[in-house]
C-alpha cells in the first residue's frame, strides 16, 4: 500500500489530483486510517508492532504528500507569474495622437498666406456690444441689414453681464450685447487700437440664430480682413483676394466679383473662386464679401477713438475689407458634406484627421 501510496503521490500532476490521493489513504476514511482503526480488533500482543508498522507508512505517505505539494505548488506559481509577466523591455503602446480640426487647418493656410503679404493677426470678442457689431459698421436699429443677421442677443440683468462691477456699486449703463453675428466687428477694434497704415486679419467664430441644415450652422467662422492707408483702391482689394484664392488653390486660381450690398463698404462686393482641381469639380465656389470701406465707418472710428480720448486719424483715409467662411473652403478640401459635422464631435469624422498636424 505504501509503494502504491507514494507512486501516485509521484504521478498526481495537478494539486487536486494529490488532494485525492489524500483523501483515499489518510482522509478520515483513508485505506491508512481504516488500517488505524482497526488495530482495535487485533490480539494485544500484535498490537503495537502492527501500530509502529502504520503509523511508519502514513508517516512516509505524510511526508511525501508534503513535498509533492511545495512542489505542484511552486510549479503553479510559476505558471501563473509567466501567464503574467510583462516585458519592460517593450516600447509602450501608443496612445491616440490628436489632430488639427480641419477648420484650424484651413485658418492656418489662409493666415499663412495673409502673414506673407504682411498682415497683423488680431482677435477680438465674441460676446460683444452692439455698438461695435452693428452700429459702428453703419448698421443703425432701423437698418434692414440687421434682420439678415438674426442675433442672439444676451439677457440684460442686475447680476448678469452689465450688473454692478462690485456688490454695492450702482448697474452699468445698460448697453445691449449680443453674439458676434460676423467677424466685422474687428474691423472697428483694430482700428480704436491701431493708426493707419494697416494690414489686418482675424479669425474667430460668430453666432446666427438660424436653422440648421446642411450648410447652415448657428455657429460658424469667418475670417476678416482690412486694409487701411492714404491710397488704397479697389484693385488693392482685388489683387488681394487673387493672391488668397492662388495661395490657397495653386496658379490656375481665379476670381470673381459680383456687386454685392453690405452697409459698411462701398462699393460692395461678392466674391467666388475658381481653378483646375484635380478631381475633376472645379466650380465657382462663393467664399465671401468684400468692399471698399465706408466713409462711415471712418467717421464712427474717430468718434470713439476721441472718447477714447485718442486722435482722430481715419476721416479722409481710404481701405478695403473682406469675410469669407473656412467651413466652404474645408467642405470642399476634405469632402465633407455636412457643416454640422464639423462640431458634432464625433470620432468617426474628426478621427480622420488625427496624427499629422496639417
Ligand atoms: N460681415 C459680412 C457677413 O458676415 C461679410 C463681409 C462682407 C465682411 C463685406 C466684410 C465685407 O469685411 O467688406 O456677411
Amino acid at each position: 500500500m505504501q509503494q502504491e501510496a507514494l507512486q501516485e503521490i509521484r504521478d498526481a500532476s495537478t494539486l487536486d489530483a494529490l488532494q485525492a490521493v489524500k483523501t483515499r489513504y489518510v482522509g478520515k476514511s483513508g485505506l491508512v486510517t481504516r488500517e488505524l482503526g482497526s488495530l482495535g480488533k487485533l490480539p494485544p500482543e500484535e498490537r503495537k508492532a502492527r501500530g509502529a508498522e502504520i503509523n511508519a507508512i502514513r508517516q512516509a505517505i505524510d511526508t511525501a504528500l508534503t513535498e509533492r505539494e511545495s512542489v505542484l505548488k511552486r510549479e503553479a506559481l510559476d505558471q501563473k507569474l509567466a501567464s503574467e509577466a510583462i516585458d519592460v523591455t517593450l516600447p509602450g503602446l501608443p496612445l491616440p495622437a490628436g489632430g488639427l480640426h480641419p477648420i484650424s487647418r484651413v485658418y492656418d493656410d489662409l493666415i499663412a498666406i495673409y502673414q506673407r503679404m504682411g498682415y497683423e493677426v488680431a482677435e477680438g470678442p465674441e460676446v460683444e456690444d452692439e455698438h461695435y457689431n452693428f452700429e459702428a459698421l453703419n448698421i443703425p436699429w432701423y437698418h434692414p441689414a440687421r434682420d439678415l443677421q438674426d442675433t442672439f442677443w444676451l439677457e440684460e440683468s442686475s447680476t448678469g453681464l452689465n450688473g454692478p462691477s462690485e456688490p454695492g456699486a450702482a448697474p452699468a449703463p445698460s448697453v445691449p450685447r449680443l453674439l458676434r453675428t460676423h467677424t466685422s466687428n474687428m474691423q472697428i477694434r483694430y482700428m480704436i487700437d491701431h493708426e493707419p497704415p494697416l494690414k489686418m486679419v482675424s479669425r474667430g467664430k460668430v453666432y446666427r440664430y438660424e436653422a440648421t441644415d446642411a450648410t447652415h450652422e448657428s455657429m460658424f467662422h469667418q475670417l476678416e480682413g482690412l486694409v487701411v492707408g492714404p491710397n488704397i483702391s479697389m484693385s488693392d482689394l482685388k489683387g488681394t483676394i487673387a493672391e488668397m484664392a492662388r495661395g490657397l488653390y495653386g496658379p490656375s486660381a481665379k476670381v470673381r466679383f459680383q456687386p454685392s450690398y453690405y452697409p459698411f463698404v462701398e462699393p460692395g462686393a461678392d466674391f467666388a473662386v475658381y481653378w483646375d482641381n484635380p478631381r475633376g469639380e472645379s466650380k465657382w465656389l462663393e467664399l465671401g464679401g468684400c468692399g471698399m470701406v465706408h466713409p462711415n465707418v471712418f467717421k464712427a472710428v474717430d468718434d470713439l477713438r476721441e472718447q477714447a480720448g485718442k486722435e482722430r486719424v481715419y476721416e479722409g483715409m481710404t481701405g478695403f475689407a473682406f469675410g469669407l467662411g473656412p467651413e466652404r473652403i474645408a467642405m470642399l478640401k476634405y469632402k465633407i458634406p455636412d457643416i454640422r459635422y464639423f462640431y458634432a464631435n464625433d470620432p468617426r469624422v474628426l478621427g480622420q484627421f488625427r496624427g499629422e498636424l496639417g
